[in-house]
């Protein structure tokens, strides 16, 4: 690495809105000492029904954002984002943090298991990109990979409809679709949808393992921090930073949904 990053700098996280939240209390709770500044987009989301092209110039200025506030690396917390703006954010910045999607990880805790044939459910433009299929295949040929965008689940989950007569309707729905027939393991690559894992486990009676992006992800960051030398020993006494591009009560209220607790949003107009 040519960057001059020390361990004491902030871990910057990103996703297209509060969702992220999911993988920014994975971290934190992996990685205690680590001080977060986490950004949502929230003026743009939803980023599942954007252009590729959009999103990657979202995630350009959302980068450039992070490094100003010093982070020693950057956590692509956005399945969407992760799929469209990844490699546009390692050509401009590679070489002033580190970088971490959640693609990678999750991928790569799936093909470790050498299964038959998997599933994958995220927004249409996580899906639409092929980038999941695309990785799994790479590396295990022979994968059978059947993918479905899942586009009603995220702002169904942000309403709060979680384990509730909406969200078993909708998601038995999703979940019987044939693209998901077969399948030994099912990936969530939505940033929303640890919070219904427990019910699209009992959907499939216990019988298809589930994959999602928040443990899985925060073992990769401490991963990527260590072999830097960039692992926080000390423990941090400064409070985590949450900015947001756009804030209303209903973003701040959502909080408590993917953090666990409540957290307070700073408003940072970086689209002004
Ligand atoms: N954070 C997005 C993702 O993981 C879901 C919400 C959105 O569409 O912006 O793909």
């Amino acid at each position: 690495m040519t960057h001059t990053n020390s361990a004491d700098k902030p871990i910057g996280i990103f996703d297209s809105g509060i969702g992220g939240l999911t993988v920014a209390n994975a971290i934190h709770t992996l990685l205690p000492n680590e001080r977060l500044v986490y950004f949502g987009d929230t003026a743009h989301l939803p980023y599942g029904d954007k252009s590729a092209d959009a999103i990657r110039f979202y995630c350009l200025k959302i980068g450039k954002f992070l490094l100003e506030q010093d982070c020693k690396m950057i956590v692509v917390a956005c399945n969407s984002a992760s799929t469209a703006g990844y490699d546009v954010l390692l050509e401009f910045f590679r070489n002033q943090a580190l970088f971490v999607n959640v693609v990678d990880p999750l991928v790569e805790a799936v093909v470790a298991r050498q299964f038959g044939r998997v599933g994958i459910i995220a927004t249409k433009a996580t899906v639409h990109s092929a980038v999941y299929q695309k990785q799994l295949r790479r590396l295990q040929p022979n994968l059978e990979v059947g993918a479905l965008a899942t586009p009603l689940l995220a702002p169904m989950i942000e309403e709060g409809f979680v384990h509730n007569e909406v969200s078993k309707v909708v998601l038995q729905t999703y979940l019987n679709d044939p693209a998901l027939r077969n399948m030994e393991a099912l990936m969530l690559a939505c940033t929303h949808y640890p919070l219904i894992r427990p019910d699209i486990e009992a959907y499939f009676e216990w019988q298809v393992e589930v994959f999602d992006s928040t443990r899985i992800v925060a073992e990769s960051v401490q991963a990527s921090l260590e072999q830097a030398g960039l692992l926080r020993n000390s423990p941090n006494k400064a409070s985590h930073t949450f900015c947001v591009s756009d804030h209303t009560p209903s973003f701040e209220e959502a909080t408590r949904l993917f953090y666990g607790e409540a957290v307070e949003l700073e408003h940072h107009p970086i689209w002004e």
